[in-house]
């Protein structure tokens, strides 16, 4: 049951063909699969394929139906025995995809067929070799009822098509490229198709192909547009083409997860398709331009150089979001780009990695795959790729990832793999780099330093230390890149003796020691600037070089960084002390600076003067006291509406303007929105609820309206049922607006939330089988964390009951679910208790899913 890496052993068989005949039918779809199967260790005898709940209806081997003898069922796997060198096996199997409410697999829902198959849902399709280390050529015939199913689509080129007499027709797919089963797809049903065009450097033309629900028709040009800009860039940073002559996206409600990249036919949630101006926020264009271009450059980091084994998950998913990262970066403001990229590392990575869940980037173990696309090895395998990008400066990188495409295009490989193309590609060597593969948990960086006045040189001392995680006592260094400049006292930068204004250093022992200058006047040093490692930072000099660098550094992270850590020194100390001031005259400056030129930058400055949330004020805490931060944040927030009251009047009055939708424009009703946050929480209220009706009710695009419906709703003295009512009448046919008007009911850190969350799962627009909704509800509520961590255990109690009943119907989502329990020795006794029991009732379920179990008994610190 547990799957090992050290166990990894080499397909037996390779699969050389694969044709499928697929008979769509929501309740009895049949599979015929045709394989071309080849030995490829001479002393295998029987052949061993996976499958799950398929029913078996006929199998045949070179043509000649295999009798019971030759074959038998086993935990998952169809044995069939004593098998020539080459042969053709053929089977039919019976599937249900309308039953499929896990949505892995070939699934049926809002009248669509539709397939999920990475990690493992191909087993659910028909027998086969799933694992991503077989890569085979696939042609698929899908036939379905023309009127129901009048698009069918699958991988690569559509060959040929035809009518059937009984009202059915059928298609015919290809895929040129040779690939493992979890970049399969097939889909079958009714769909506007919104079409466009991309001309490559080399000039071949790609028909781009959208495919959304009729009702969404006018909803596509910012995925349409993102897809292009994702091409263009592959080709200029990378020198990577696209391969096939159309890209295709098909937009589903049902996804369990963001989106796939199944080779040539991409499947999305639509959350990251659709957008409008009236029915998408400012964020959710900016998440479709991401997800589009990260599913468009798995194209090669996935597709064309694919994974040995599922432990190198990050070999393909680190490197994706490294890139699409970047991509983004170029597209929008890097700064600002790089603080959101942080803000989530830390929200979701180093909160895992201090949990019970705490796994390497390339875990060792597993008893369910899918349990590990976590943060760990997609965000934090992320800032490993850009540590070593770092170090290798943007030419040393892309001669390694050249060397990396030439060597491995068509195979299947390791983490390794990658690592020596970088190094030999660039010359350099990324040895150490493996570790931060191998040990789990967020290092400890220390740093130390002065300015001796008499020589003028300041003395550098870093050291580092990595706490033990469950089932990892010994931690070793790791190689830290180090980004650093100076600063002179009058906020000037200080140029190094070589003349650079910058440099990185590399921590690779557990300590270092460096020198730097002679400088002219006395310097303080900017240190780890854009986040150049995934450390947590400790300077000795804290208090002041948080208050200089919140004003004078012109890197935006650490600027952001140090005003975030002032206001988070603030809120700890008023959390301990609750009689005090909550704010100091430090963060007043802070802010007072910030605020003093506002439009130089709107985004960044929404960054700048957002407080940090309660989730990263927990970070901070042992144990974490959850209404002591809310209070706090609270008050906090009354008292820089009161102080800077004018300063937000005049923004929010200033930044009011038509709809655009450039980054300036975007930015600008940030920094508006977050001016209403303050004022609504200032001695003006009254007053200023009044503002953010107005705004709710005259609002052209979703981006205000939302902000101004989200301020009223949680506020905890307002009824914002009237307006709540009103948005739901006026977007009840849009399923991802709807999505929102579920979760903004359970903002409100009320002890009648609870209530509000058990009717909600009552309404009919509520559905368990769909993720997106059951999120909406269960993500919202976990997230309010005064009622989520009520004292006498109900939030958690609700959650576990919501819990038990999804993994009866879609696993995946339950143990994703779960893991917010997983933090439970971070809080007091009391909760830890509560959680506990909470915990180890779901474990005693009927039925208990593998991926629930699994989440559960590591979470208690089982195996
Ligand atoms: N490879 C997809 C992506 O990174 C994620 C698919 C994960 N699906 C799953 N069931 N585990 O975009
Ligand atoms: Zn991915």
């Amino acid at each position: 049951l547990l799957v090992q890496r050290q166990n990894y052993r080499s397909p037996d068989f390779a699969i050389d063909t694969v044709e499928l005949e697929i008979f769509l039918r929501p309740q009895d779809t049949e599979v015929r699969s045709r394989l071309t199967l080849q030995r490829l260790n001479p002393s295998a005898k029987d052949l061993l394929l996976d499958g799950e709940g398929l029913e078996l209806l006929s199998l045949s081997l070179d043509g000649k139906d295999l009798s019971s003898d030759r074959h038998s069922r086993e935990a998952g796997k169809l044995r069939v025995k004593d098998v020539p060198e080459h042969f053709v096996l053929e089977s039919r199997v019976r599937i249900q995809p309308e039953a499929n409410t896990a949505l892995s697999g070939l699934y049926y829902a809002d009248e669509v067929f539709l397939t999920q198959c990475e990690a493992e849902g191909f087993r659910r399709i028909t027998w086969f070799l799933d694992r991503p280390d077989v890569l085979a050529r696939f042609t698929v015939t899908l036939h379905a009822p023309k009127v129901s199913c009048p698009i069918l689509l699958s991988n690569g080129n559509c060959v040929a098509t035809g009518d059937a007499d009984n009202g059915w027709h059928w298609a015919r797919w290809e895929d040129p490229f040779p690939k493992p089963c979890y970049l399969f797809a097939a889909v079958g049903g009714s769909f506007h198709v919104a079409r466009d065009r991309y001309r490559t450097g080399s000039g071949r033309e790609i028909g781009l192909e959208l495919y959304v629900a009729e009702r969404d028709r006018d909803a596509c040009e910012q995925a349409l547009q993102s897809l292009q800009k994702a091409m263009a860039w592959d080709e200029k940073v990378y020198g990577r083409e696209y391969d096939l002559d159309r890209y295709l996206i098909v937009a589903t409600d049902s996804f369990n997860m963001g989106a796939m990249e199944n080779k040539g036919l991409n499947i999305f949630n639509s959350k990251y398709v659709l957008a409008s101006p009236e029915t998408a926020t400012d964020a959710d264009y900016q998440g479709i331009e991401s997800v589009i271009a990260h599913e468009y450059f798995h194209n090669w980091t996935g597709n064309r150089v694919t994974l040995r084994d599922w432990f190198q998950l990050s070999l393909k998913e680190g490197l994706t979001v490294f890139r699409d990262q970047e991509f983004s970066a170029d597209m929008n403001s890097r700064g600002v780009q790089r603080i959101g990229d942080v803000r989530r590392l830390r929200a979701a990575q180093f909160a895992e990695d201090a949990s019970a869940l705490a796994h390497p980037v390339r875990p060792e173990s597993y008893k369910e795959i899918n349990n590990f696309y976590t943060a760990t090895v997609y965000e934090k395998g992320a800032e490993v790729i850009r540590m070593m990008h770092t170090l290798l400066g943007v030419e040393g990188f892309r001669a390694g990832t050249d060397l990396y495409f030439q060597r491995h295009d068509g195979q299947a490989v390791r983490i390794e793999e990658l690592l020596d193309a970088l190094a030999t590609g660039s010359g350099r060597d990324l040895s150490g780099f493996l570790r931060w593969y191998s040990q789990a948990g967020t290092p400890r960086l220390k740093a130390d330093g002065h300015f001796a006045a008499q020589s003028g040189r300041y003395h550098l001392r870093l050291q580092q230390h990595t706490p033990v995680t469950p089932g990892q006592e010994e931690k070793l260094p790791v190689p830290i890149p180090v980004r650093l400049a100076f600063f002179h006292e009058d906020g000037t930068p200080a140029r190094l003796p070589d003349g650079q204004e910058e440099t990185v250093l590399l921590l690779e022992e557990a300590s270092g020691e460096w020198t730097f200058g002679p400088f002219a006047k006395p310097v303080l040093p900017s240190l780890l600037r854009g986040f150049s490692a995934p450390v947590l930072l400790e300077r000795g000099d804290a208090e002041a070089a948080d208050c200089f660098l919140a004003q004078h550094d012109d890197d935006p992270f650490n600027r952001w960084d140090s005003l975030q850590r002032l206001a988070q020194k603030t809120l700890l100390a008023s959390i301990a002390n609750p009689g005090r001031s909550v704010l100091g005259p430090e963060l007043q400056a802070a802010f007072a600076a910030a605020l003093s030129r506002p439009l130089d930058d709107p985004a960044f400055s929404a960054e700048l003067l957002s407080l940090p949330t309660e989730e990263s004020i927990g970070q901070q805490m042992d144990p974490i006291d959850v209404d002591g931060i809310h209070t706090q944040r609270e008050a906090l927030r009354r008292a820089l509406g009161d102080t800077f009251a004018e300063d937000w009047r005049r923004l929010y009055h200033d930044l009011a303007a038509p709809y655009r939708r450039d980054g300036r424009a975007m930015g600008s009703r940030r920094l508006r929105n977050l001016a209403l946050y303050y004022a609504m929480s200032s001695a003006q209220a009254e007053e200023t609820q009044g503002w953010a009706e107005r705004q709710y009710r005259s609002a052209d695009n979703m981006t205000d309206r939302l902000a101004a419906l989200q301020l009223l709703a949680f506020s905890p003295d307002y009824d914002a049922m009237p307006l709540l009512n009103d948005f739901y009448q006026r977007w009840q046919s849009h399923p991802l607006i709807i999505d929102r008007w579920f979760s903004l009911q359970l903002g409100r850190a009320v002890p009648e939330t609870l209530q509000r969350a058990q009717e909600l799962l009552q309404h009919p627009a509520f559905s368990w089988r769909v993720p997106n909704r059951v999120r909406a509800v269960l993500s919202a509520f976990a997230a309010n964390l005064p009622v989520f961590h009520a004292r006498d255990g109900s939030g958690y109690h609700f959650y576990g009951e919501q819990i038990r009943h999804l993994d009866d119907l879609n696993p995946q989502t339950a143990a994703r679910l779960a893991t917010v329990f997983s933090r439970w020795s971070r809080y007091d006794e009391a909760h830890q208790r509560q959680m506990r029991t909470v915990m180890e009732e779901l474990l005693g379920k009927d039925r208990l899913s593998r991926d629930l179990g699994e989440i559960l008994e590591r979470s208690l610190g089982g195996s």
